[in-house]
């Protein structure tokens, strides 16, 4: 697969996959449970193509420089991106095994925490690609 279709791919899931989870939380403060459910295992299995995609071109590829005019604020985005997608993955994984086997009360406590780090990297993401695209 070439650069730009892992590219687009992955800017593709990661942003499809964070607005799912926008949706599942409007969802649920409307009470709608079944389609919150729905929406959220749709965002994670978006974000687990992402992986994929982004697997594939981390190890195909050389990662790219950004030489542009903003650099220091950049980095922020890029390291807190990383770090956050990190954590991300243990966190998701555990809300949804909570939400999906039913313990409820414990989905409640933790999901909130999910929810906005999983929307802050795939907002961090789209940033991040605009950054490559813009400043090099
Ligand atoms: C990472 C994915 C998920 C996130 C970020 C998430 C987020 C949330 C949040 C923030 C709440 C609390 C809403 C509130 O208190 O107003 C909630 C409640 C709930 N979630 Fe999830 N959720 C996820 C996945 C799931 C899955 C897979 C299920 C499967 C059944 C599920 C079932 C529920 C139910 C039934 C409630 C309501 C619990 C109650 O009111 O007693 N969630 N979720």
């Amino acid at each position: 697969m070439s650069y730009e279709l892992l590219t687009a791919l992955s800017i593709i899931t990661i942003g499809l996959s964070g607005l799912l989870i926008v949706s599942g939380l409007v969802l649920i403060k409307k009470g709608k449970k079944s389609w919150h459910k729905k929406a959220m295992l749709s965002a994670s299995f978006l974000a687990l193509l992402f992986l994929i995609f982004y697997g594939i071109k981390y190890f195909s590829y050389p990662p790219k420089p950004y030489d542009g005019p903003f650099k220091g604020f950049y980095l922020f985005v890029l390291i807190s991106h990383s770090i956050l997608a990190a954590v991300n993955l243990p966190l998701a994984v555990v809300t949804v095994f909570l939400g999906v086997t039913g313990k409820y009360e414990r989905h409640k406590k933790i999901a909130p925490v999910t929810a906005v780090v999983w929307i802050y990297v795939a907002i961090t993401g789209w940033l991040i690609y605009a950054f490559l695209s813009i400043g090099r």
